[in-house]
């Protein structure tokens, strides 16, 4: 059990490092490599039955996917965790090493675009059933646990709209079904949430996003208890979906300024978020840190600050839509989040595309919604950027 610091950030940089032992080597190598050499024919044996430590193959496992499997799971407050090639795989694998033909999830329509599809069009071929549910509604969650579910999966805050659900609450209720939840983190970070704390069962991260922090690395994280990891483990070597030893390694210097990063998300996001609102030509923000929120004493009771992704409806058609996000400089328009840089996209032209309309329409995914995912740059720039680009 690594030492406990009082700090997040004193845990971010000690946790699961230390010199090389062979070099003194300060930080980490990077283990590019497929295959590892067996001390003599008969460790292999030892090895695959687990009475010695060790690698073998990097899909297996690599000491660079060790490193940083610790720091997260030591984040997350969880026993174990297993890093992947993306979120995506960290999603999928973590259902599937819980559901199989015949089971049930309950969801809701307004994740990342991608984790839908999965749920709506990939699940169902697996013989694997969902209900897609508001699940702010206590009793739509009650009334569809009568299909005997396996699974309830969360995003919180939710993925364009922010929204924010009680993990507390419905883990809780979820438990006394025997049904286990999976949260998706990625949005909040451990800094700002610990879903395990709260009582989920597993947490997911989208890697590609705040822990990397620089738009350079796609990677996915599930944590959970050890049991758990392994099945993960065991599920994920058959599939594919493996990590590599340089992005490990990226991953690993990336999260060590996560702290110091989100402390400047959350900073821009509240400031921005406030200047937004009071704006002529903004209709609605979207962001659990503003007093509007529909949850904004949930969030403050489940979340430690509110991140720098949030969404916005402009007053105006498409055309300003399209003026507005043109006219801006500092943010790049592109999808993805959570990096040191600003990032702008309207939600349903790319990260939503694919999701048809009625799903859509049940998560209050409209056609007005810009995601906005604040950067580290200083706030004043920022600002002057928004204000040049909303004086349309
Ligand atoms: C909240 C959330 N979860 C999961 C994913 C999927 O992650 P990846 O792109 O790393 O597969 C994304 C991607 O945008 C996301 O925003």
């Amino acid at each position: 059990m690594p030492k406990n610091y009082k700090g997040f950030t004193s845990n971010l940089i000690h946790v699961g490092e230390s010199p090389d032992p062979t070099t003194g080597s300060v930080i980490p190598p990077i283990y590019q490599t497929t295959t590892f050499a067996f001390d003599s024919n008969e460790s292999v044996l030892d090895l695959m039955e687990g009475r010695k430590d060790g690698y073998i193959y990097t899909r297996y496992g690599n000491p660079n996917y060790t490193m940083v499997e610790k720091k997260i799971a030591f984040l997350e407050g969880g026993e174990n965790a297993l890093v992947l090639s993306s979120g995506m795989a960290a999603t999928s694998i973590a259902v599937m090493a819980l559901a199989q033909a015949g089971d049930h999830i309950i969801t809701h329509t307004d994740v990342y675009g991608g984790t839908f599809g999965y749920f709506h069009e990939v699940l169902p071929r697996v013989g694997i059933d969902k209900s897609f549910i508001d699940v702010t509604d206590i009793s739509a969650i009650e009334s569809a646990i009568q299909d005997n579910p396996k699974i309830i999966f969360l995003e919180t805050p939710s993925n364009p709209t922010l929204k924010i659900y009680d993990i507390k609450k419905i883990s809780e209720l979820a438990h006394q079904y025997g049904i286990k939840v999976i949260v998706d983190n990625t949005f909040a970070t451990p800094l700002n949430q610990k879903p395990l704390d709260l009582g989920a069962d597993v947490v997911v991260h989208s890697g590609t996003k705040y822990l990397n922090g620089h738009s350079d690395v796609m990677a996915g994280a599930i944590v959970g208890e050890t049991e758990f990891i392994s099945d993960c483990t065991d599920l994920f070597r058959k599939l594919g979906g493996n990590l590599n030893g340089f992005d490990a390694w990226l991953l690993q210097r990336g999260m060590k300024t996560l702290g110091l990063r989100m402390e400047r998300h959350n900073k821009n996001g509240q400031i921005i978020t406030e200047f937004l609102e009071q704006h002529s030509m903004i209709e609605k923000v979207h962001y659990p840190g503003l007093k509007s929120h529909p949850q904004h004493e949930l969030a403050k009771k489940q979340m430690h600050g509110f991140g720098g992704v949030l969404s916005i409806e402009l007053k105006g058609g498409q055309e300003t839509i399209n003026q507005f996000i043109n006219r801006t400089q500092i943010f790049t328009r592109a999808v993805s989040l959570g990096s040191v840089e600003s990032l702008i996209t309207q939600s349903v032209a790319a990260v939503h595309y694919n999701v048809p309309v009625e799903y859509r329409e049940m998560g209050g995914i409209t056609e007005k919604l810009i995601r906005i995912s604040v950067g580290i740059e200083e706030v004043e720039d920022i600002l002057e950027d928004l204000e040049f680009s909303l004086d349309i």
